[in-house]
């Protein structure tokens, strides 16, 4: 199972995958990071399309087209703003790697990339947060055979560092 996920450091938007997960806001309506470039590579199209969606609750995910990315889909998911650790960031940074691989499964996405949701702008420390990520990627792929691979795209060699490590040991 471990086979089916591969770390790369790189940049997401240019990962030829049938989805990209996006790093949102619970706004869905755009932001700087990850977000940012994700709907600056899909066109305004994009914004158009998560303007009708209502928004999303924090470790939710919904999804939308890809437009002019490489990917056909794009996941948005909103990862918890990081209060020290005693507010359930945990489980909820758990439930946007959760949710959003339901959808995968849901519609029958075979590939999918994911940024380190919540460790840029919501200050969720990263090894944590890769920890948590593994896990549940891990997790998921042990009871489902649909999706084939998984790519975790990290901004930068610290982060890559950090996710090596909770691949081998989580
Ligand atoms: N490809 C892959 N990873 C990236 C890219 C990229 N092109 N750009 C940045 N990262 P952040 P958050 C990394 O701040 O912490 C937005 O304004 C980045 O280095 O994008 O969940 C939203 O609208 C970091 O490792 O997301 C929200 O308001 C990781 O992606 C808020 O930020 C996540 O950093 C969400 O904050």
């Amino acid at each position: 199972m471990s086979e089916r996920i591969t770390i790369i450091v790189g940049d997401i938007t240019r990962q030829k995958v049938d989805a990209i997960v996006n790093a949102a806001n619970s706004s869905l309506l755009g932001g700087g990071g990850v977000d940012g470039a994700i709907h600056r590579a899909a066109g305004p199209e994009l914004l158009s399309e998560c303007k009708a969606l209502g928004g999303c609750k924090t470790g939710d995910a919904k999804l939308t087209k890809g437009y002019n990315l490489p990917a056909k889909w794009v996941i948005h998911t909103v990862g918890p703003v990081w209060k020290g650790g005693d507010s359930g960031e945990d489980e909820l940074l758990a439930r946007c790697y959760q949710r959003s691989l339901e959808l995968a499964q849901e519609h029958a996405i075979k590939t999918i990339a994911f940024p380190s949701i919540s460790t840029g702008a919501y200050r969720f420390p990263v090894e944590r947060a890769s920890r948590i990520a593994i896990g549940r990627i891990k997790r998921f792929l042990a009871q489902n055979k649909t999706i084939e691979k998984v790519i975790i795209v990290c901004f930068g060699k610290e982060v890559y560092g950090c996710y090596i490590k909770a691949m081998e040991e989580v």
